[in-house]
Formats: structure tokens, sequence, C-alpha cells
């Protein structure tokens, strides 16, 4: 949601900025732009729709040449995605650009006071008011940094903001509060930007900042300060990913490449966790043994995919540490006042660590004292540094919009942590642990396997590309499975499409069946779980009212095959773990129909990949 890039060094800008955007496209937008300084005056391009316009414009209508600029890809809140409410936003004195990321949620009132001032706006935006505002403050003399930080200290709200000023040609300044920001340290040259995608091709150093704080690059200095003018702490770190993993590889999209990616991301998530003690080791859980020890409930909290990892996780977590454990959506969580204490662990879930309706849940839960873990996949992101511990996620960074190699790679962290609280409650004996264990390190194989025969599903997109509707259900861990199948069809192919719990069926939904509704069904391993028989019998209901059954079942379940119009076959793995095979064909499904609908499967209409705004 919304990209951000600052440049000063000696490249061209208009190179550094708008490659920098392009690959923040993945972040999802809705316009874009660019505004450099020369010779004492600002040139800005903006232009609504993809950066190609953007880079139409600039080819139709170029700036001049410059070391020093910023740029922006919105994802429209306030105004619509026109080229007028595309940031950089100028201020009328002509001093300052400012690209911002974030709602201003007081910006009515400032706006209403500019306007009082005689200030006259040219969008719809909130964003322009800061720009307003800062060009007043520069106005008065204060240099560029000082006046960001006045400006900063009167708006409230979520907030990243970048800047130039023609006054000071050698700085881009920036300020933070609840949206993302990263420093890229480079060797005469620093770069300013949502994530580190946008400067990885020129340096893998890194300086992660914190909460409320404002940072001025030159191209030789970096210098943060807290809103007051304070010191201000930061953290440095390298980057463990190069360019390659940001690029498609000879794949047509991101998303291919990740669910590809999944057996590397499942083991290197995996990697390192059995320690010579012959026990499983975290890290990065600096939460004490004895404290682990007294907590009596789990609440897991997370948004869209990762809640789903969440519901997973629930049934694995309950049953092998006996702890009661309830998932709920970030959203929701602490605007119902829930009942949390210092005796409740709260687990977070979130691929990219930024968003904002998760970290208010963290936020809320930390003031009520609970302890939170968070199992994030991207070192140095808001949600980990506020939380008292962290299970990284190893699936390298993800580009496409839709969650897959996350999803997969949260599930196995939540088998992980499961694990290691049955371990250190002594719920579950040593051997117990290490044959899970090896269970766990079978999984890459297995996904391998499911891909590999991926060409049944593949076929079927062909098949369904003009159905109206679909249906997933599941039982157990299949259920959240099923919603998985249902969400990654609704945001890739744009189809109705609904995930249910197999046995809620008869309670409603299955008057929606009719002839020549695909109905997916996620069945249990066979024999070894006592659900396999009813998930059967479900399936019988539902090819009786004549729809069509595409079922996911164990290779050899000969229970299901007289039933099963498709049968896709899944290998034989333990019921909890299940998850890890029965999601990827789902995945090659949606990814597969939305090729063939012709849509953009990495930026789904729409849909930003990480949701910086509540
Ligand atoms: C769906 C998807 C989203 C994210 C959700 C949470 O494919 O990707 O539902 O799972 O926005 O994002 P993170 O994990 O970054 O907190």
């Amino acid at each position: 949601m919304c990209g951000i890039v600052g440049y000063v060094g000696p490249r061209s800008a208009q190179d550094v900025v708008i490659e920098g955007l392009r690959r923040l496209e993945y972040r999802g937008y809705d316009s874009a732009g660019i505004a450099v300084e020369s010779q004492g005056e600002l040139s800005a391009r903006k232009k609504s729709g993809k950066l190609a316009n953007l880079v139409v414009e600039l080819d139709e209508h170029p700036i001049p040449a410059s070391t020093h600029g910023i740029g922006h890809t919105r994802w429209a809140t306030h105004g619509g995605p026109t080229d007028a409410n595309a940031h950089p936003h100028l201020s009328q004195n002509g001093r300052v650009a400012l690209v911002h990321n974030g709602i201003i949620e007081n910006f009515a009132e400032l706006r209403a006071e500019l306007e009082a001032e005689g200030v006259e706006f040219t969008s719809e935006t909130d964003t322009e008011v800061a720009a307003q505002l800062l060009g007043r403050e520069v106005e008065s003399g204060a240099g560029l940094v000082e006046s960001l930080r006045a400006v900063s200290r009167r708006l409230e709200g979520a907030f990243t903001l970048v800047a130039i000023d023609t006054a000071e040609p050698e700085s881009v300044v920036a300020a933070r509060r609840n949206s993302p920001l990263v420093v890229g340290l480079g060797e005469g040259e620093n770069f300013l930007a949502s994530d580190v995608a946008a400067f990885i091709e020129h340096t893998r150093e890194a300086l992660e900042l914190g909460q409320d704080q404002v940072v001025e690059i030159t191209p030789d200095t970096v210098t943060v300060t807290d809103f007051d003018g304070g010191e201000a702490e930061t953290r440095p770190y390298h980057v463990d990913w190069d360019l390659s993993a940001a690029e498609k590889d000879g794949f047509d999209w991101f998303m291919r490449k990740e669910i590809f990616e999944q057996p590397k991301a499942v083991a290197d998530t995996l990697l390192g966790r059995w320690g010579s003690k012959g026990e499983l080791v975290l890290d990065e859980i600096r939460i004490s043994p004895e404290t682990l020890r007294r907590i009596d409930k789990i609440v897991i909290v997370a948004c869209g995919t990762a809640f789903y990892a969440g519901m997973v996780a629930k049934y694995a977590i309950e049953h092998w540490t006996r702890i009661p454990c309830e998932v709920e959506i970030a959203s929701e969580f602490r605007y119902r006042d829930p009942i949390i204490d210092p005796m409740t662990l709260v687990v977070t879930i979130s691929q990219s660590g930024e968003t904002a309706d998760t970290l208010m849940a963290i936020r809320h839960a930390r003031e009520q004292h609970a302890k939170v873990i968070a199992i994030c996949n991207t070192n140095g992101a808001t949600i980990p540094r506020e939380s008292d511990a962290v299970i990284y996620t190893h699936a390298g960074p993800e580009i496409g919009v839709a969650s897959t190699k996350g999803f997969l790679t949260q599930v196995v962290a939540c088998y992980l942590l499961g694990l290691y609280l049955a371990q250190v409650r002594g719920m579950k004996y040593g051997d117990e642990i290490k044959a899970l264990m090896d269970e766990l390190d079978t999984m890459p194989a297995k996904i391998q396997k499911v891909l590999d025969e991926r060409q049944r599903v593949l076929d079927l997109a062909a098949e369904f590309a003009k159905v109206p509707s679909v249906l997933f259900l599941g039982r157990h861990v299949g259920y959240p499975v099923a919603l998985e199948g249902a969400l990654k069809l609704k945001e890739l192919a744009y189809i109705h499409a609904e995930g249910f719990a197999a046995g809620e069926l008869k309670h409603g939904p299955i008057a929606l069946i009719d002839q020549e509704l695909p109905v997916f069904v996620v069945v249990p391993p066979q024999g070894r779980d006592q659900l396999h028989d009813k998930v059967v019998s479900n399936i019988q209901e539902i090819r009786a009212r004549g729809a069509r059954t595409i079922v996911l079942a164990e290779e050899g379940d000969t229970d299901v095959e007289p039933y099963a119009d498709v049968l896709i076959p899944l290998p034989r793995v333990s019921t909890l773990l299940q998850p890890l095979v029965a999601t990827v064909p789902l995945q090659l499904f949606a990814c597969e129909l939305a090729t063939q609908k012709g849509h953009d499967v990495d930026q789904p209409r729409n849909l930003a990949k990480s949701v910086t705004v509540e």
C-alpha cells in the first residue's frame, strides 16, 4: 500500500526513483509520481494508473537531470486516483515537494486553518496538508529537518512523509509514525524507501527506524532524531537476499515463482531448529521458559491469509499443549475489549510485519501487559520490533500480492511454536517432538511432489474459466485450507468463492448447491482420522444435488474415489500437517484461472500487498 522512494547521490534521481517504484509496484497502487530538484526549482510529474503511464509522461514532458529526488506510488484513500491527487504534492510557495503513506486523521482541521490563511489546495488529499504546512515552516526560516519535525508534531494518525526543499539540494528528509520506512546505506549515496526492495540493487545495508523519528539523508550522511530533535535509536542490518530474489526468474508471475519456491521456503524456515542437545530451539524467543509455563491462554491475531494460518495453528497448538487458544481477526480484536492479561500469550502472524490492524492489536495487547510473539517474514519490520519475541519465517521476499509461500511458512512457524511450548511445558516427550520435527523435515519433498503433479489442477482452470461461483469445503485443519482456497480465487480470479466447514453445509450453505457448481473438498487423511468418513458423507450429499466435486484426498484413498468427479491426490501426511500439501493445488488453481482470464496475477485490482492503514 503506497510505495515511497527518496534518493540523493551521484546517479540520475529519475532513474533510481523510477526503478525503485517499479520494485515497489507489488505493494499495490493506482497512481504514481516523481519530483526532483534542479537549479533551485522543483519539477514534478504525476499520472493516474500504472507506473508505465508516468514513464510515458516523463518521455513526453521530461524533467531536468537531477541527483536528488522523491517518488511515490499511491493507493487512494482520501480522493480518487486522479493525476491531481497523485503524489508528490508541492507547497504553494514552490519550496517543497512531499510524498506520504498513511492517513492524516486531523487533516480537515489543518486544511481549514491553511485555507483561512489563503492557501489554495490543488487536490482532495490529506497529504497536501502536510506539504502546505511544510512549505509554511521552511518559509519562516527554519531548516528543512526542523520544519519537518514541527509538521510531524502537528499531525495525528499514521504517516511516513518524505520531502525535498529547493533550498537544501543535498538532502532528502523523512518522518515516520506507524507507517513503514527504511534507509538504504550506500557509498556516496543514500536511499529512503517503504521497503528494501526499492534499493536492493544498489545496497544491501539498511537502517531500521523507530517510531516518531525524523531522518535526513545526504550523499554522505544519515542523521536520525526524534520529533523533538533528541537522539534516536536505530538498528543497522544486512539484507540477506539479493536482487535475484526480487526478479521473476523466467516465471510469468511472481506468484507462480513463489508457489514453486515453497519447498525451499519451508525447508529454510525449519533449518537449524533442532539443537545439538536434542531439543527444539527457537533462538528468537526472548521470553523465559518460566514465563511461558505460566501462560494460561493463547490469542492468535492476524489478517487475511495470515489469519487462516492462525486457524491451523489453533488446532495444532491446542492439541500439543492443551493451552486454550483463540484466533481473532486483528481488525476486530482491540475494538471488542478482549479479555487478556499478563498470563495471556498473544501471537501475531504477519508476512509483511507492517499490517496496521495487526500492529494496533499488538499495542493493545502490550498495554494489557500480555506477552507478544510475532511470526513475521520481514526483518526490521515494525511488528517484530514492537513484540517481545519473534519467530522469523524464511520465505524470502514475497512480491506477488496474494500470499503463498508466506502462508506455508507461517503455518510451519506456528507448528514450531506449538512444539516449543509443548517442550517447555512438558506436554510432550522429547522423542515425540523429534518424530514431529522429522515429519516436518519431509514436508519440502512432499510439497515438491504436489507441484510436480500439478497438471490436473492446471487443466481444471481451463474447464472452470467461466464459472460464476466456486465452493470450498474442509473440516478441522482442512477448514482454513478451504477458506484460503476461496480467498485466493476471489482475489485473483475475481470469482465469487466461499469456504465452509463441511459439517456446516447442512445448516444453510447446501442451498447454494446446484448442477454444475464446482465444489472443492479437502478430505482428512484416510483411516487415521475420524473425520475422514464424515467428509466422505458430505461429498455424497453434494453429489446427490448435482454439483461437480473436486476432491483433494490422500493418495490411495479408495473410499473417496467413487464420489470424486476430479481427484487430486495428496501425499500421505499426518492430519495436522495436511495444510502444507493441501493448500498448494488451490494456490495453483487460482493462479492459473486468473492467468487464463487475463488478470494481473501479481497486482490484482484494488489490493495492496502491505495494508498499512486501518
Ligand atoms: C491474501 C493476502 C492477505 C494478507 C493480509 C495480511 O492473499 O495476502 O490476506 O495475508 O493482508 O498481511 P500480512 O501477513 O503482511 O500481515
